[in-house]
Order: C-alpha cells, then sequence, then structure tokens
C-alpha cells in the first residue's frame, strides 16, 4: 500500500463496562500502530455512554449520540456493556441492542478460526483445521421486546415473549450467508433452526432457506436442527463453514463456537448493514468476574479493530492484526485464559509493536 493514500476512516468508540474499556484501549493502540505503519488513516472519537453514565445522568444512549454515530462515522467499535449495578440490564439493551435496531444492522457477522491447535478444548482439535463463520440474524427473533407480563406477581403471572421472523428479514440474512460462502468459494450453509418445536418460526426460515438456496446451486444446502447442530459443533466441528441461524440461536451458538476454538478472549465480531453502518466487538462481555485485574485477554477486541479495518479497505494493516495476533499466541504472549502469564497491557502492546515493525 506504500505510496497510496488510504482513506480516513471515522471511527466512534464506546469503551462501555467492566473489561469493555481495558479491552479497547489495547484496540486503540493496536489502531494506532496502523496509522503510525502507514497502513491506516483514522480518527477516533469516544462515547462515554455505558453503566457509569447511565447511574450518573440517567441516561443510556441520548437520542444526540445515536444521531452522531449514525450521521458522523464509518464504523463504531463497541468493548462491552453489562453491569452487575444495573441488574435489569436496561442500558445495555438501549446501547447494543438499540444500536443493533435502529441502525438495521442485520448480519452479526461471527467467524471462528482455531489458530492453533492447542487453543482448543476439543479432543480431536489436533487433527482437524477449524474455520466457519456464523451468520446470526440480529435485528429480529426474540429480540425486538416484543411482549408483555401479565398478572405481574399474581399466582397466575403469565409472560409472554413473541419471536418475530419476516420474510424479508430471514432472506436477506441467508442470502448473505450464501453470499459469503459464493465469494470465499466455500460449498456448504448449514442452517441452525428449531422447526421440529417451533413450527411457525423456523417453518419460515426452513421455506425461506430452500427457496434462497436455489440461486446457489454449487452450495450445499445442509438444514439441521440446532441441538444436534450444537453437538455435531463439538463432534466435527471441521465439517461447518458458513452456519446461518436467528437471533437468539446465534447467541448462543457463537459462545460455543468461541470456546472451540480457544475462548471467549479470541472471538471478533462484525454487525452490518453492508454500505450503510457497522459495529464492531468482541463477542465476549463485560466480564464483571476478572474487571480490573489486567488480565483480560484484548485479543477479541484487536481482531473485531481489525475486521473493521478489513471491511473499510484497509486490507494489508488487518492482515498484519491478524499474523501479530498469531505470532503473540505461538511465542506465548498470552494472557491467563489462553494459558498464560501476559496482562492485557502486554498483550496489547506487542501485538502493537508487531504490527509497527511490520
Ligand atoms: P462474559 O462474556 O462477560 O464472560 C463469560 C466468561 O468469559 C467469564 O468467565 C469471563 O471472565 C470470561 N471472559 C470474557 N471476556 C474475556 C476476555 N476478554 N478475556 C478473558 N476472559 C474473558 O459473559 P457474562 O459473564 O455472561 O456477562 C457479563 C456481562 O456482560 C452481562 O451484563 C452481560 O449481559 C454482558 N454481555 C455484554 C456483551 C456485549 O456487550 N457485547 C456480550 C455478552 C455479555
Ligand atoms: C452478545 C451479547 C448480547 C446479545 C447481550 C449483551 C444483549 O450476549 O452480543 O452476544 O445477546 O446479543
Ligand atoms: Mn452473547
Amino acid at each position: 500500500m506504500c505510496g497510496d493514500d488510504p482513506r480516513m476512516i471515522r471511527i466512534a468508540l464506546i469503551p462501555g463496562d467492566g473489561v469493555g474499556p481495558e479491552v479497547v484501549r489495547e484496540a486503540e493502540r493496536v489502531l494506532s500502530a496502523c496509522v503510525d505503519a502507514g497502513l491506516a488513516r483514522l480518527s477516533t472519537e469516544s462515547f462515554p455512554h455505558g453503566a457509569d453514565h447511565y447511574l450518573a445522568t440517567g441516561e443510556t444512549l441520548s437520542e444526540r449520540s445515536f444521531e452522531r454515530l449514525r450521521d458522523e462515522f464509518d464504523a463504531i467499535l463497541l468493548g462491552a456493556v453489562g453491569d452487575p449495578r444495573v441488574p435489569d440490564g436496561r442500558h445495555a439493551r438501549d446501547i447494543l441492542l438499540g444500536l443493533r435496531m435502529r441502525l438495521d444492522l442485520f448480519i452479526n457477522f461471527r467467524p471462528a478460526r482455531l489458530r492453533l491447535p492447542e487453543l482448543s478444548p476439543l479432543r480431536s482439535a489436533d487433527r482437524r483445521p477449524i474455520d466457519f463463520v456464523i451468520f446470526r440474524e440480529n435485528t429480529e427473533g426474540l429480540y425486538t421486546g416484543a411482549g408483555r407480563v401479565e398478572s405481574a406477581g399474581e399466582p397466575n403471572e403469565r409472560a409472554v415473549s413473541e419471536a418475530i421472523a419476516t420474510r424479508p428479514g430471514v432472506e436477506r440474512i441467508v442470502r448473505a450467508a450464501f453470499e459469503h460462502a459464493r465469494s470465499e468459494g466455500l460449498h456448504r450453509v448449514t442452517l441452525g433452526d428449531k422447526a421440529n418445536a417451533v413450527p411457525h418460526v423456523y417453518g419460515l426460515w426452513r421455506r425461506v432457506f430452500t427457496e434462497v438456496s436455489q440461486d446457489y446451486p454449487g452450495i450445499e444446502a445442509d438444514m439441521q436442527y440446532v441441538d444436534a447442530l450444537a453437538m455435531q459443533l463439538v463432534r466435527s466441528p471441521d465439517r461447518f463453514q458458513v452456519i446461518v441461524t436467528s437471533n437468539l440461536l446465534g447467541d448462543i451458538l457463537s459462545d460455543l463456537a468461541a470456546e472451540i476454538v480457544g475462548g471467549m478472549g479470541l472471538a471478533p465480531s462484525a454487525n452490518l448493514n453492508p454500505g450503510r453502518h457497522a459495529l464492531y466487538e468482541p463477542v465476549h462481555g463485560s466480564a464483571p468476574d476478572i474487571a480490573g485485574s489486567g488480565t483480560a485477554n484484548p485479543m477479541a477486541a484487536i481482531l473485531s479493530a481489525a475486521l473493521l479495518l478489513r471491511n473499510a479497505g484497509a486490507a494489508e494493516a488487518a492482515d498484519r492484526i491478524d499474523k501479530a495476533v498469531d505470532e503473540a499466541l505461538r511465542s506465548g504472549i498470552r494472557t491467563p485464559d489462553v494459558g498464560g502469564e501476559s496482562t492485557t497491557a502486554q498483550v496489547g502492546g506487542w501485538i502493537a509493536d508487531r504490527v509497527e515493525r511490520g
């Protein structure tokens, strides 16, 4: 990319709660290293939204911030939201689910690749490569908030949460999964559903999946009940290439996927509406059990920043980060979750240094 003038990427940072600010700080250092190496041009601005801000002001995500995030940035990088002081998680829903829904970020792209066989808890991991991606539907399902509680507190209390699936909503995520398979030269897309027990919603998913798959004749359209799929992810993870599924099922499968390739500390994600808006974040949460200890693994946040750079056109910077993470893992520059003794800042600093030096 030498000699090119890379486009300015405007990044909004929402460090959030718990380990969020700790890992976003390291992602920022790695982004700065890309700038110093001449691989990217970018500006960053930090937003205060999270539990502290909510508890101090009563504000979850202000309208003004929402409009700015929507209109003034190319991408958002979020750490994590969720804090034991806000037990109902209201601010987290307004901020994270609010941005996903209101920016119509219908693709939650969650890749899982085993970087080193020893990182997997699976017995067979030394023999088989694991490399697949989950396309999690991100705007519908059980996450819209639709529902009600009747007779609250009474013996006959009844709570209803409605799962919503629309044909356009299902079609666009299924098509995105097949398009990804086609563009990456992959030959199988697996639908994870529960049509046997939940026929209305997942019957629609199966019909739409079957219809869309007709447009992709070289790609096997594989449908699996999600319980059996979870079993297969442990038994034969190498058979998966692209998994497409609904919002809640994708949430669960993506933690399982992260764990079989080394854990939550390594799993990045992208919330996308291609060509319009994007929000990048680690798959993990605010990890209150380790917040403040300096041991959080920053790699998931750093790899989320790499996804951001790749989608924003700075592929060489993204490649360099990806390689530096592999090298750090091989060299034992690891936080305790992946079997090391390094701190969050040591891992981030090492990767930033490696990226800058090339
Ligand atoms: P979590 O992902 O925060 O933690 C699960 C386990 O993984 C914990 O043992 C934690 O220590 C470990 N872990 C997570 N990230 C790690 C990292 N970077 N390095 C090392 N270990 C790591 O899930 P949880 O405990 O169920 O949730 C905590 C809070 O985070 C809740 O409020 C939840 O709602 C929220 N949450 C937010 C997001 C998000 O903002 N995207 C995602 C998941 C959960
Ligand atoms: C995730 C998280 C969120 C989700 C929570 C914090 C609402 O678990 O991004 O995976 O369920 O989507
Ligand atoms: Mn989750």
